[in-house]
């Protein structure tokens, strides 16, 4: 064949691939110098340039999430209240590999080996927003309590008291990649108004969203209300290490924060004034004072102190513009009651179940544990033609716990009925699930054994595990 002929073809095909390469090329750069051209201009520029930034999910680097547990060192403890009840723990992966990004709401499953007892896993949200080197964590203590009626002793939690008196910086425990409860983590795919309700330590997903939020869409409604007790419980006594004082020098025109005081009451006098009472040594009511004198004013501060539990029924429902109402997702994470009350009010309210997103982080009460303690049943565990027995104990408070106390290991990390993932087959025998509504739904004859435990009416239950 004559070289010439066979040169054209290569030399046409080579144009071509130099084209393609420059076209993308410069695309790039169209799309780079539009980035460019929107950090200097404002308003409506700016917010296209916010509209691009996608959010981060560890879908979009696959390589970086990992399989099972991984070694992370401790590289930071905070104390973060008075009350030295809630501490913050910085994990930095020991391979030193960067870390996969995680959807606003995400929670961490982190194993712990406890003396004299083994391995102990527990949950627990991430309370930061996404840094390639380390996860922050926040951990509240669950004391002893002991039942004034009934005398009962409900005994201090294993695994928060353990990494409290134990886990310290240089501490090396075991973490699995970030997940998330379906239909929980916070979008930022959109700008629709976001309300952040955090009660207690169920504060801790809200600052991760809050914090995702002002870092990668400023201009996007956000108001955080974080409802606790008093102020000694705040997240706010590590000085600028402290959570809450980032937040606070964080707000800006499109972010409020509200810090609900619950001892902190109102009342009226004998002259029928308003007045507020309670509050440890009156300085939480000297600050709700303040916060409401500035409002009188006529000023609207972007951080307020409000006296009372956090609920939708008043003032704060009444602060929301129309459009702010019609718009806004509402997240939630605490104690059940809070958010059972709040999503009522939010219903009432006319907010449909697809903008209220909530997230519980365990049983709602010890009186929920304690009614399940004294069925009689035998459970069987069966797996490849295999069985076990056990009798039930009611102290396990759920299957996968008793289970696991006997040898058996049913996969799933959140106990709390949100994965789905130890969603077990029942063979025979009924249960009873110790949450409603359940987040994840099983399917029809099966059952969430980290909710599950016996009917009061089985004698015998076959689970397929
Ligand atoms: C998705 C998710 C996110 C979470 N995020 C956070 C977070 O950010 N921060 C945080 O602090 N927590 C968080 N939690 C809660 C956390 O996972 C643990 O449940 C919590 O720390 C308690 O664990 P523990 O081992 O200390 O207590 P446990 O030992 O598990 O005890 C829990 C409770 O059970 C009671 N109990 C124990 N034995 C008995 C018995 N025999 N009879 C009756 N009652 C008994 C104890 O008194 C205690 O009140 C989260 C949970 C979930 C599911
Ligand atoms: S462990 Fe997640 S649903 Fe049971």
């Amino acid at each position: 064949m004559d070289p010439l002929a066979l040169l054209f073809p290569v030399l046409a095909l080579f144009a071509i691939c130099l084209a393609g390469v420059v076209f993308v090329g410069t695309r790039r750069r169209v799309r780079r110098g539009w980035r460019e051209l929107a950090l200097t201009t404002d308003g409506f520029v700016i917010r296209l340039r916010e509209a691009r930034i996608r959010p981060a999910r560890s879908e979009e680097e696959p390589d970086l999430a990992w399989e099972g547990y991984r070694k992370f060192r401790v590289v930071k403890k905070v104390i973060e209240d008075s009350k030295d009840e809630t501490a913050s723990f910085y994990f930095s992966p020991i391979d030193g590999r960067r870390l996969p990004p995680f959807v606003p709401g995400a929670y961490l499953n982190i194993r712990v080996e406890i003396p004299d007892q083994g391995p102990e896993s527990r949950s627990y949200s991430i309370s930061g927003a996404f840094r390639k080197d380390y996860y922050r964590l926040s951990i509240k203590r669950v004391p002893e309590v002991v039942d004034r009626k009934t005398g009962k002793v409900y005994p201090a939690g294993v695994v928060s008291n353990f990494v409290h008196d134990h886990i310290h910086e240089g501490s090396v425990i075991d973490i699995m990649a970030p997940q998330c409860c379906p239909d929980f983590g916070l979008s930022l795919e959109d700008e629709a108004p976001a309300v952040l309700f955090g009660g207690g330590v169920g504060i801790t997903p809200m600052l991760c969203m809050w914090e995702e939020i002002v870092a990668r869409q400023p201009s996007r409604p956000v108001w955080l209300f974080y409802g606790v007790r008093g102020g000694a419980e705040l997240m706010d006594n590590a000085g600028d290490q402290s959570a809450l004082i980032r937040i606070d020098s964080q707000v800006s025109e499109y972010q409020r924060l509200f810090y609900c005081l619950s001892r902190v009451k109102e009342s009226v006098d004998e002259n029928e004034q308003v007045v507020l009472i309670g509050g440890e040594d009156g300085s939480d009511r000297l600050l709700c004072e303040a916060s409401r004198r500035l409002r009188a004013t006529g000023v609207d501060p972007p951080i307020v102190y409000e006296p009372g539990r956090i609920s939708v029924k008043g003032w704060i429902w009444d602060a929301m513009t129309p459009q702010f109402k019609a718009e806004a997702h509402f997240y939630m994470c605490g104690p059940g009651p809070f958010m059972k009350g709040l999503r009522e009010d939010l219903t009432a309210k006319g907010v449909p179940a697809r903008r209220i997103h909530y997230e519980e982080f365990g049983a709602d009460s010890h009186d929920a544990m304690s009614e399940v303690a004294e069925t009689n049943c035998d459970v069987v565990f069966t797996k490849g033609g295999s069985s076990k027995n056990m009798a039930w104990e009611g102290w396990r408070r759920d299957l996968q716990r008793l289970g696991k106390a006997n040898g058996v290991q049913i996969r799933g990390t959140c106990g709390v009925g949100a994965c789905g993932d130890c969603q077990t087959p029942i063979l025979a025998g009924r249960v009873n699930h110790t949450r409603s509504p359940l987040p994840f739904q099983p399917t029809a004859g099966c059952c969430l054994p980290c909710v599950a435990v016996p009917h009061p009416d089985c004698t015998r239950l076959e689970l397929q595990a």
